[in-house]
């Protein structure tokens, strides 16, 4: 995959096929140490050790469409052809965290991507998920959750089709605005 926001929507996505109603999404673009971390965090049924054993493994998979568990294992060659890691941490019951951390410095780093239209993606085709989101770009933030624009859409949903250009331009003025005009 070609952008870090192509590996948050399979991140959400696996959180979403787990039977999560909660995922809270934390991306630090500007480390001080020169890493991009991702962070995703769900409420969803979470792992035993075997599963959290072969989580990586490419051929993989709990789901029942396709053979395929591809997602993890690239996210992990991904982040380490940049000197970078990815950490598991998941109970059964207790949910899951996944954390890449990418070397934003090495030249495989994958750009960032079209963050904006990956969220409204995410709240689109979940429109009752709890998503909370926060951004760090150096000692600057972005951050928001779903209740709170649910709260601000009041009788319209998070999937009606008028919403879906409205929150991407919302979430990429609030981009512009975190990023103050620096190029990442
Ligand atoms: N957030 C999660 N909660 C519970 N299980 C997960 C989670 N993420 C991944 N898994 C498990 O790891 C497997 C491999 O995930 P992945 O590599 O993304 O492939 P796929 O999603 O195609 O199955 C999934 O099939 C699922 O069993
Ligand atoms: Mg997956």
């Amino acid at each position: 995959m070609e952008e870090l926001a192509l590996y948050i929507l399979d991140l959400v996505q696996n959180s979403i096929e787990a039977g999560a109603d909660r995922v809270c999404v934390f991306l630090d673009q500007c480390a001080a140490d020169g890493k991009i971390v991702i962070e995703v965090r769900d409420n969803g049924r979470g792992m035993d050790e075997a599963a959290r054993a072969a989580a990586f493994d490419p051929f993989y998979t709990t789901r029942t469409t396709r053979r395929l568990g591809l997602g993890l294992a690239l996210l992990r060659a991904a982040a380490e052809a940049t000197r970078g890691w990815v950490e598991l941490e998941s109970q059964v019951g207790a949910g899951t965290r996944v954390k890449a951390v990418f070397d934003a410095s090495h030249i495989d780093c994958p750009p960032l991507g079209d963050v904006p239209t990956t969220l409204a993606v995410i709240l689109a085709a979940n429109p009752d998920l709890e998503l909370c989101y926060r951004h760090r770009f150096g000692d600057r933030e972005f951050s928001f959750t779903s209740s709170e624009l649910r709260a601000r859409l009041g009788e319209v949903a998070l999937n009606d089709p008028t919403v879906f250009q409205c929150l991407r331009e919302l979430f990429a003025e609030s981009l512009d605005n975190l990023h103050g005009g620096v190029n990442p």
